[in-house]
């Protein structure tokens, strides 16, 4: 299993692949599953600018694309633009779905370039679910 360290360095190679030439803030995202396998994604922006793909939001698409089926477990995210690289609040809520009973991890670069981590529920408490009562 790939460590904080490795993935943190995957999401930053992955944020070389960023498209931003809208905002100029590269964003790369590496998506840790419970089978070992790593996904990447990067910022993809568009002319039309609400139609911007996240990192992050990219990384687990690759994934579920992939044929993915195991649990997430971190999501790990890095732009060269700014220490810990918080996800939006949409892709908090990207994250919350694959939430299968385990805690997902977000896993951040800090000022002194070491991996810090976020749990999700931290970041996104009290969050929607379609809950039937
Ligand atoms: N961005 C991400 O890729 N992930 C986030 O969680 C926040 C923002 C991107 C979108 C846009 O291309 C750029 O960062 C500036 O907002």
């Amino acid at each position: 299993m790939k460590t904080n360290e490795e993935i943190l360095s995957i999401a930053k190679e992955a944020a070389k692949n960023s498209y931003s030439p809208y905002s100029r803030f590269p964003v790369g995202a590496c998506a840790l599953y419970e089978s070992g396998n790593t996904y990447i994604g990067c910022n993809i922006e568009n002319s039309s600018y609400g139609l911007t793909l996240c990192a992050e939001r990219n990384a687990i698409s690759n994934a579920i694309a992939s044929g993915e089926t195991s649990k997430l477990l971190k999501v790990a995210i890095y732009s060269p633009n700014s220490k810990k690289c918080f996800p939006c609040g949409a892709c908090r809520q990207w994250m919350r779905e694959f939430e299968k009973g385990q805690k997902i991890k977000i896993v951040l670069e800090d000022e002194n370039s070491k991996a810090c981590l976020y749990d999700i529920d931290e970041l996104l408490p009290y969050s929607f679910d379609l809950n039937v009562i």
